[in-house]
């Protein structure tokens, strides 16, 4: 499988399993099955609710020999409860515990956006901190004592624009290895791309199938689905793939990572081969017309009236 290499060479694997969505009661079979297919890169977060069923499934593949821990890529992500650059450390050590192990390779910041300690989802604007208060670069020092602690090789971001970066980017004695934001067809972010790639930075896809799964009341009713789109199904014909599959390839074919999130073993197959499926120049040209600046994911649970988030700034567009 292609690799791409951060600023210190350390390299992380072109697909991951992502694993939001996937209940504690499957992913223990989910991760040992991956694992067999051949997954290596496994995508987690504290606000999964599920790192310590995916740590007892990665510890019990390696207790039995079927992989060892320096051929994994795990990634964990800071919730915004501990945005406080003393709780960041707290966080990870917390992340480590559940997964049952002593180190990760990358730990991301995982919204730009600061709440309180005792509320994991924000009801109201009381339950969230302005970034005034807290600000972003603040957790990034913590997310660098994290680093220096041995808890994990590299550090990065989620859900950043150009604008959030740079002002991280600017001070940080440990530059951003990472951005993890939505992408795929509808939600190309063209101009994103290009500043990571000139910055060194690699981007992360996340939700590349549309992340149809997602709760109802996150789901907009007219949303698009993009295993339905002519051209995507067009292409799928011509590679005799399916459209899940051409979006997978697109992902890896335009230097993206890619983490589709399955729990289904034939669908899990089918994610790890596509990422050797090369799409020609004429199908990215054709991919690469279908964007609409289209987000399912738009974080407005965050925007909580009589807050300082608002949507508009959240993306700052
Ligand atoms: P399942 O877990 O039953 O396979 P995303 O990665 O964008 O969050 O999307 C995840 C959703 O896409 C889940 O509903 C998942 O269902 C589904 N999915 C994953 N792989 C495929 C595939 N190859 N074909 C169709 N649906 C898929």
């Amino acid at each position: 499988m292609k690799t791409y290499s951060f600023r210190n060479d350390h390299k992380i694997p072109s697909l991951g399993l992502g694993t939001w969505k996937a209940e504690p009661g499957e992913i223990y079979q989910t991760i040992r099955t991956a694992i067999e297919l051949g997954y290596r890169h496994f995508d987690c977060a504290f606000i999964y609710g599920n790192e310590k069923e995916i740590g007892a499934a990665l510890n019990d593949a390696i207790m039995v020999g079927e992989v060892n821990r320096q051929e994994l890529f795990i990634t964990s992500k800071l919730w915004n409860t501990h945005h406080r650059a003393e709780d960041v450390i707290i966080a990870i050590k917390q992340s480590l515990k559940l997964l049952g192990l002593d180190y990760l390779d990358l730990y991301l910041m995982h919204w730009p956006v600061a709440q309180k300690k005792d509320c994991p989802f924000p009801q109201s604007a009381d339950d969230l901190i302005s970034l005034k208060d807290i600000p972003l670069d603040s957790t990034w020092q913590g997310m660098e004592e994290c680093v220096m602690a041995g808890l994990v090789k590299n550090i990065g971001v989620s859900n950043f624009s150009i604008k959030k970066l740079k002002k991280i980017q600017k001070g940080a004695n440990i530059k951003i290895a990472m951005n993890q934001v939505e992408l795929h067809p509808l939600l190309q972010q063209k101009e994103l791309l290009e500043f990571c790639n000139k910055e060194k930075i690699v981007l992360t896809a996340y939700s590349p199938l549309g992340s149809r799964d997602r709760h109802p009341s996150m789901k907009a009713a007219d949303e698009p689905n993009m295993f339905e789109i002519p051209e995507i199904v067009s292409i799928a014909n011509d590679h005799k793939c399916s459209p899940a599959q051409v979006l997978i390839a697109w992902a890896i074919n335009r230097g993206t990572v890619v983490i589709p999130k399955s729990t289904n073993k034939d669908r899990l197959k089918q994610n790890l081969d596509a990422s050797e499926i090369i799409l020609s120049d004429s199908d990215m040209h054709t991919i690469s017309s279908l964007d609409r600046r289209y987000r399912y994911v738009k974080g407005e649970f965050f925007c909580l009236e009589g807050s300082s988030y608002i949507v508009s700034k959240l993306w700052d567009e």
